[in-house]
């Protein structure tokens, strides 16, 4: 039975990487589950993930409500899919406490997520070196055949192939080897609005970087105004040597549903300077009716709450024979 799990961190606000990298897809798995394809769609809110880093247990309190809402603003059904927060599920850090005994420390060190992340921290937590244990585990334990994520999550799913294959051939086939699911090709990756040589990302200082899912139209505007380009003032979509103006297009591309060659083609007129008014514009409207839901939602913490209840029982009454099934496996936890 083919089933779709995806988990998002509550690190911060959730932003346009995120929405077109990731929760779109989402939100079409979620479309042709209802069709027959797919069993099931289990999205988590991984605040353990989160965790990995310090975190104000403040903010993350609200970047959790705040990720539950932005998922229901961009059309995740609960009715239709399953959402959960990862630590209602305590079988998560269970299960990844056993795949963390199949891992080896040399190839969670070479894991890029890892790389990056360590070389920013003086000392580096456990729980950082494990993260991708962690995501393998959430992904095995519902033996999930379809994960849609953004570019940079490809090695460390790639790393939960692999441990389900070990798994597999020590104790006997257990796990479906997950499949990755990309955004077609390119589009799967946004670049950071100040520094287009990186992603977009949560966890970059300036806010200015990224275009958050509730940033007012003001914003979008003052934003992509200030966005970092380059000394041509053409429109040309090269993400090689112009990465800046590439992005813009991009983004363009994503909310209007029209190719980079003809965003080109129709603003041949435009320098740079005036092309970032029709993006801007085009972004805001996009996201007028995500934002207005989500203010909306976050005035009900309860009825989120309630939400995810409903999602961590269905979670649980998943994620339990396969646990099962790990445990008797490995003969651990005998319950007859
Ligand atoms: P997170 O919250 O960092 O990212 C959530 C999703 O957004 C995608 N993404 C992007 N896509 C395009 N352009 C960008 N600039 C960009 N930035 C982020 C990410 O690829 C991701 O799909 N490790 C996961 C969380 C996780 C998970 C899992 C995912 C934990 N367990 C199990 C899948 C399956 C992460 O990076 O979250």
């Amino acid at each position: 039975q083919p089933r779709v799990f995806s988990g998002i961190q509550p690190t911060g606000e959730i932003h346009l990487g995120n929405y077109f990298g990731a929760i779109r897809q989402w939100v079409r798995f979620q479309d042709e589950k209802k069709a027959g394809k797919y069993e099931q769609c289990i999205y988590s809110v991984v605040d353990l993930h989160a965790i990995t880093i310090p975190q104000d247990r403040d903010v993350l309190e609200k970047n959790i409500f705040q990720a539950v809402a932005t998922l229901l603003a961009c059309g995740i059904d609960p009715n239709e899919s399953i959402l959960f927060l990862q630590s209602h599920v305590p079988l998560h850090p269970q299960l990844s406490w056993v795949l963390g005994c199949l891992s080896t420390m040399p190839q969670l060190g070479r894991l890029p997520n890892f790389r990056d992340k360590s070389k920013k921290l003086k000392e580096v937590p456990l729980g950082l070196y494990t993260y991708p244990v962690l995501q393998a585990a959430d992904i095995l334990l519902y033996n999930a055949t379809h994960v849609p994520v953004g570019e940079d999550n490809v090695q460390q799913i790639q790393f939960a192939q692999l441990l389900a294959q070990r798994f597999n051939r020590i104790h006997g086939r257990t796990f479906n080897i997950p499949k990755i699911m990309l955004e077609g090709g390119m589009w799967c990756r946004l670049r950071s609005l100040r520094k287009p040589e990186n992603k977009m990302s949560k966890s970059e200082p300036d806010a200015k970087s990224r275009i958050g899912l509730t940033d007012s139209p003001d914003e979008i505007v003052e934003k992509i105004k200030k966005s970092v380009t380059d000394f041509t003032s053409a429109v040309t979509y090269d993400p090689e040597t112009r990465p800046g103006v590439s992005n813009l297009i991009m983004i363009h591309s994503l909310c209007s549903g029209q190719s980079a060659e003809e965003i080109c083609n129709s603003v041949q007129d435009l320098d740079t300077g005036k092309y970032k008014f029709v993006v801007a514009e085009a972004v805001v409207e996009h996201l007028r009716p995500i934002r207005t839901k989500m203010i909306e939602l976050m005035k009900e913490p309860a009825y989120l709450l309630d939400i995810l209840k409903i999602g961590t029982e269905k979670a649980i009454t998943l994620s339990e024979p396969v646990w099962n099934d790990v445990c008797f496996k490995v003969g651990i936890s005998p319950s007859h």
